[in-house]
């Protein structure tokens, strides 16, 4: 049973490559064999999908296919049955097409009949059973959580469900299970897991989908050693499966102000060894006075070395400061080390004719630069400096084809500061959560300098992807209250939004922590795909649509009204 990939007259006998889950496998019509069969498989096109019964015998000397898995056999039909005949696909269901994206995703159920496209699902289907394997053996247990839900607050705008019942009122859709989750661990079920879905309105962007799947993970009474020793060894077994390595374990650590100050970024690609150098004390007294400005404002310079930057063409390194501009930066400046000891020809820069020896010097000793190398600059705030020179570190390793494609660089990122001031808002705001237990040197204190306090909380980074995070979460009523406090709750908002939950820390609630893992972006990763699309059987485009359904669309006034609502357009 199959569909038809293509067939082929060969005056008198036809032969046509069945298509099924499995692959291809020709078979032949031949007139003498079976006549009427014969005569109806010249009705064949692509995509009929019909059945067919016959005897597997070999192909004849020198028709072997060695290209094809079945290349050695055919099927002498017999029997045959046309079940649907098939509109002219819009495009070839062959590997290697070049349709627009949106086209094969309005198709996507032929779109998938492709086996390139079909693949990425087949590994996800097989790293979601290793995943239940290993959590099985531990005795996690996989329970469910409403979809129907008051919302969790994990930074993003919800999708709201309005209600018909109850006039005004709305579920929302959990951006993820974290409240019921800790709940699971106050009655007692110790270690929880569940692969599920998780909704958030939020901008789009290659790595992020409206709708994607966390692999959510709860522990009762553990470390974060614990979750790391566990979590740690569910991704060897994943990598052994499907990429017979064994990546070494521990993982490596990085506190995020190293990960920042080093890399610009809390998830830092190690596949590239380029760090970044803070050097604003070299420039105290400059005659550069865009860095010796920042010296003076207690903001930051720093350098980035680019090994073998002599590559880069004068419009490469001008490009760089449409990029920086792009995080903030009010300008980058680089200078092209020719001969980094001859401090006048040696140095190609606009901005070197402002810089002393002495400067010249400092700066080579900072950044250990050799002859052949650039280095690029930028002096702005620490988040400014860190976005700008972060993505310029990408940018530059990608175009220099300076990562080591073949690694797996697994990082914990930990030590993250507790809260985060959002000058917008004008408020702290939790960097992780807000059930997220502060470390305990931070306990009796974090309630008056917010600033200064660590979390007890984590993310894994793989290849500069953020692939997972989670905390050590509060047990305590009191201390969850001390919490919310700095966050700006009031007394009467902690009890509406999260009164169910400060019931549940008061009746004996124990020690628990957790994570949760992007199941889509692990799958993307292990398939090698580009674009989480590529791992998803029904994707949203970059805005949010799914051009097969048309969904987001119109509704009747009827629906509107039932639900107490009025459309706006
Ligand atoms: P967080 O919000 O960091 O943590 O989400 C966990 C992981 O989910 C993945 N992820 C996404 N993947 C695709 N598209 C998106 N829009 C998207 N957003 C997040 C990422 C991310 O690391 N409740 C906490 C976890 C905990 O504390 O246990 C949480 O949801 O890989
Ligand atoms: P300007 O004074 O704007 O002509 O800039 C002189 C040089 O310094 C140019 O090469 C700019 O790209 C660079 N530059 C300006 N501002 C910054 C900054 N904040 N960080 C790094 N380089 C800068």
């Amino acid at each position: 049973m199959g569909w038809v990939q293509n067939r082929r007259d060969h005056g008198g006998v036809i032969f046509v490559d069945l298509r099924d889950i499995e692959g291809l496998t020709q078979v032949v019509f031949n007139p003498q064999v079976n006549k009427d069969a014969h005569a109806i498989a010249d009705q064949l096109r692509s995509e009929f999908c019909i059945g067919v019964r016959g005897k597997v015998g070999m192909r004849p000397e020198g028709m072997r296919n060695d290209k094809l898995k079945t290349g050695a056999v055919e099927v002498l039909v017999t029997h045959f049955e046309i079940f649907n005949t098939s509109q002219t696909p819009p495009f070839e269901i062959e590997d290697s097409i070049t349709t627009n994206e949106m086209v094969r995703l309005e198709y996507r159920f032929l779109d998938l009949r492709r086996p390139i496209a079909k693949a990425p699902l087949l590994l996800r289907s097989r790293m979601t059973k290793v995943i239940r394997e290993y959590l099985d053996g531990l005795n996690f247990f996989d329970l469910e959580t409403p979809f129907l839900t008051k919302s969790t607050p994990e930074g993003a705008r919800d999708y709201l469900v309005p209600s018909r019942l109850y006039a005004g009122e709305a579920y929302a859709l959990p951006q993820s299970p974290q409240l019921f989750k800790q709940l699971f661990m106050v009655a007692g079920f110790e270690r929880y897991y569940q692969i599920v879905r998780c909704f958030r309105d939020e901008d789009l962007r290659a790595d992020r989908q409206p709708e994607f799947t966390q692999l959510d993970l709860e522990m009762s009474f553990v470390t974060q050693e614990d979750i790391f020793r566990i979590m740690e060894g569910l991704w060897k077994r994943v990598w052994q499966e499907f990429k017979q390595i064994d990546i070494s374990t521990p993982f490596r650590r990085m506190p995020y102000r190293e990960a920042v100050e080093k890399y610009g970024s809390d998830k830092p690609d190690l596949r590239l060894s380029w760090e970044l150098k803070t050097v604003t004390d070299i420039f105290a007294r400059s005659d550069f006075k865009v860095f010796r400005d920042a010296y003076e404002k207690k903001l930051l310079v720093q350098a980035l070395r680019v090994p073998e930057g002599e590559k880069l063409s004068r419009k490469d390194l001008d490009d760089l400061t449409p990029i920086g501009k792009e995080f903030g930066a009010k300008g980058i400046a680089w200078v092209k080390l020719n001969d980094p000891k001859d401090h006048e020809k040696g140095w190609q820069s606009p901005i070197a004719k402002f810089l002393s020896a002495e400067e010249k010097d400092a700066l080579i000793a900072a950044t250990g630069s050799k002859s052949g190398d650039v280095l690029v600059f930028c002096a702005d705030t620490k988040k400014i400096v860190a976005d700008s020179l972060g993505n310029i570190r990408l940018h530059l390793g990608r175009k220099l084809q300076a990562l080591r494609e073949d690694e797996w660089q697994f990082l914990w990122i930990v030590d993250f500061p507790l809260f985060q001031w959002d000058p917008k808002e004008n408020r702290w705001v939790s960097e992780h959560h807000p059930f997220t237990a502060p470390k305990v040197e931070f306990a009796e204190t974090f309630a008056e300098d917010p600033g200064s306090a660590y979390g007890d909380c984590y993310d894994l980074v793989l290849n500069g992807m953020e692939m997972g995070s989670g905390s050590i979460r509060i047990h305590r009523n009191d201390m969850q209250k001390k919490v919310f406090k700095v966050l700006g709750l009031k007394e009467e908002e902690i009890e509406t939004k999260f009164g169910f939950l400060m019931n549940a820390l008061s009746f004996g609630a124990p020690p628990h922590g957790g994570v949760a893992f992007g199941v889509d972006r692990f799958a993307m990763l292990l398939a090698g795909g580009e674009s989480l699309r590529d791992v998803i059987a029904y994707p949203k485009t970059q805005r949010g649509q799914c051009p097969m359904t048309k969904a987001p669309s119109k509704i009747d006034l009827k629906q509107w009204t039932e639900l107490h609502l009025k459309p706006l357009v």
